[in-house]
């Protein structure tokens, strides 16, 4: 399976330091060994996606393990459906995508990597070479239609239509979303009144809901590790000056975790 070129959608041959179309739009391979299928053309803005303070958080605090039992749940659904082609849309610095990457050698398969965050690409890239990683944006995703037996989706955005176009009929789609109480104390710091998140069920065009589960664990984070969190959520930007500190000078903040991980099949009738 190959990418396809983002100007023209053809398939892009791969070179030893780039990829090819047919009509000779070419992407060079970065040092690290990802592939940037964003043209400037198609860039909303001059660095999508999460910053680099964002990225730098999350690679720390993702590394000390917070988030590992997320990670094992959706390790746990891969052993289970065996799937031998993966793509983590939205994948960041490659955390997650590394672990379930080990999954899908065991079928000699193929994990891709996505994320419209250069730095955050760049990074992923560097430190796990068994993934394919490319920056793009997840509304228009390089690869064929019906290619990808499975995917994957952490907090991260993309339209059902995008997704029932690339994943094979019977294939699947894991989503991890926020759970009612996700990280209700750290925005109880922050917001006045703290609206739970709603745990209204989810459609997904195409797909039939068929498994769901909510994962919940409660964290003891030291102040380095709670400012970490703060950093790489959206509401870091809200934080004042005084919330900041008093994380800092946290030994023990308490915050809870909610996960809501759905697994959807992709209807096989057209
Ligand atoms: C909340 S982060 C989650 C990252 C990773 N999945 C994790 O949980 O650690 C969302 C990710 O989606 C990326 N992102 C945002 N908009 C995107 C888009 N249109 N296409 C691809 N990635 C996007 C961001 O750069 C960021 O890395
Ligand atoms: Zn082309």
């Amino acid at each position: 399976m190959s990418y396809l070129c983002p100007l023209c959608h053809a398939p892009l041959a791969p070179q030893e330091r780039s990829f090819v179309c047919p009509q000779g739009h070419q992407f060079d391979k970065a040092k690290e060994g990802y592939v940037n299928l964003l043209p400037v053309q198609h860039k909303r803005s001059k660095d999508p996606g999460d910053s680099s303070e964002m990225m730098v958080a999350r690679r720390a605090f993702l590394d000390a393990g917070h988030y590992q039992p997320l990670r094992d749940a959706i390790c746990q659904i891969l052993e289970q459906a065996a799937p031998s082609s993966l793509l983590d849309i939205g994948c960041g610095e490659g955390y997650y995508t590394a672990g379930f990457a080990q999954i899908i050698a065991q079928q000699e398969g193929t994990t891709w990597g996505l994320d419209v965050a250069k730095v955050a690409i760049r990074y992923a890239a560097k430190r796990y070479s068994q993934v394919q990683f490319c920056v793009a944006s997840s509304h228009r995703l390089p690869f064929n239609d019906q290619s990808l037996d499975a995917v994957v989706r952490i907090f991260a955005p993309c339209k059902a239509q995008e997704l029932a176009r690339v994943v094979k009929p019977g294939g699947i789609v894991i989503t991890a979303t926020p759970g009612p109480r996700h990280l209700m104390q750290l925005k109880g710091l922050i917001y006045d009144n703290v609206v739970l998140h709603s745990a209204e069920s989810e459609s997904l065009a195409g797909f039939i809901a068929e498994q769901t589960q909510q994962i919940s664990w409660p964290m003891t984070l030291r102040g380095n590790e709670a400012v970490a969190l703060l950093q790489m959520t959206p509401f870091a930007w809200r934080a004042r000056p005084e919330v900041w500190q008093a994380l800092t000078a946290e030994t023990a903040f308490h915050c809870e975790t909610d996960f809501i991980v759905r697994v959807w099949r992709r209807e096989t009738s057209a």
